[in-house]
């Protein structure tokens, strides 16, 4: 995704397209899971990484994707969000990852859709306005993007079943709130919360959220948080990365 988001023919010229394919096929265990690395551990931060490359540089998913969404699907906890492995518990980075893997497998349609929607608008924090990650733990900057790009996706697929929300399914300015207030250092870069210094993890991902919740602040009322000004550019869900860089890297993948 670093190599897409320099958005020129250059770096994606330099992947090598064959052997990175032999890489992602061998990362396949036969659970429908992948391994992270080499005799390493199986769970769904491997499954996206794996697809969500495949499908960025135009490599057939089909051929990566037996048995990945019912992998998956086995994630889903009792509480409608996803774990890291089976019966694990449901944590906001994991359901990114698993409802962004399914939304590119297409098979989206395999999960509870019922207790997804409940388990991920209760992670917004009433008073802080940013999200938690998992049930009853604190508010952190990052889930901005982890918790707060499944509403695109969702709103995606509700959308294809004819059940879209006018109102989307958070509170975007509150949202805008935390991140430009909450998160953001006065000496520059952003953090999980307040007290914490900040680092590039959470500047990148506070971001990430930050735009997804602009697109959503400027569709209910045409404004956005501290104004014009603030504009970011607007990300593609899936990737994280930006609509032009992962237009720019489709078009150079298909012209191939
Ligand atoms: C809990 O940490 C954190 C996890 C269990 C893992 C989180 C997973 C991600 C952020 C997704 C990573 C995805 C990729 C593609 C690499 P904690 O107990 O410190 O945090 P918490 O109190 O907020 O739960
Ligand atoms: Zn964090």
């Amino acid at each position: 995704m670093c190599l897409v988001s320099l958005q020129t023919e250059e770096a994606l010229r330099s992947i090598n397209k064959e052997t990175l394919f032999n890489f992602l096929k061998k990362s396949k265990h036969e659970s429908g899971g992948f391994y992270m690395h080499e005799g390493g551990e199986i769970d769904m931060r491997s499954a996206f990484c794996a697809l969500s490359t495949c499908v960025v540089v135009g490599l057939p998913l089909e051929e990566i994707s037996e048995g990945v969404a019912e992998w998956i699907i086995s994630c889903q906890s009792y509480e409608g969000g996803f774990g890291g492995e089976p019966y694990t518990e449901a944590h906001g980075g994991y359901t990114f990852c698993a409802v962004a893997s399914l939304v590119l497998l297409n098979r989206f349609r395999l999960a509870d859709m019922e207790s997804l929607l409940r388990w991920t608008t209760r992670r917004q924090m009433r008073y802080e306005g940013g999200f938690q990650g998992r049930t009853n733990k604190l508010v952190d900057g990052c889930y901005s993007f982890w918790q707060g790009a499944i509403f695109p996706l969702l709103d995606g697929e509700m959308e294809r079943e004819g059940r879209s929300l006018e109102k989307g399914l958070f509170e975007a300015r509150m949202l805008e709130e935390y991140i430009l207030v909450g998160c953001q250092s006065i000496h520059g870069g952003f953090r999980d919360k307040p007290d914490k210094p900040v680092d590039l993890y959470h500047t990148c991902y506070v971001l990430s959220g930050l735009s997804i919740a602009q697109k959503y602040s400027l569709a209910r009322d045409g404004k956005i948080l501290g104004g014009d000004v603030n504009t970011l550019a607007e990300i593609n869900p899936v990737f994280n990365v930006t609509v032009a860089s992962e237009q720019f890297a489709k078009e150079f993948f298909t012209s191939q």
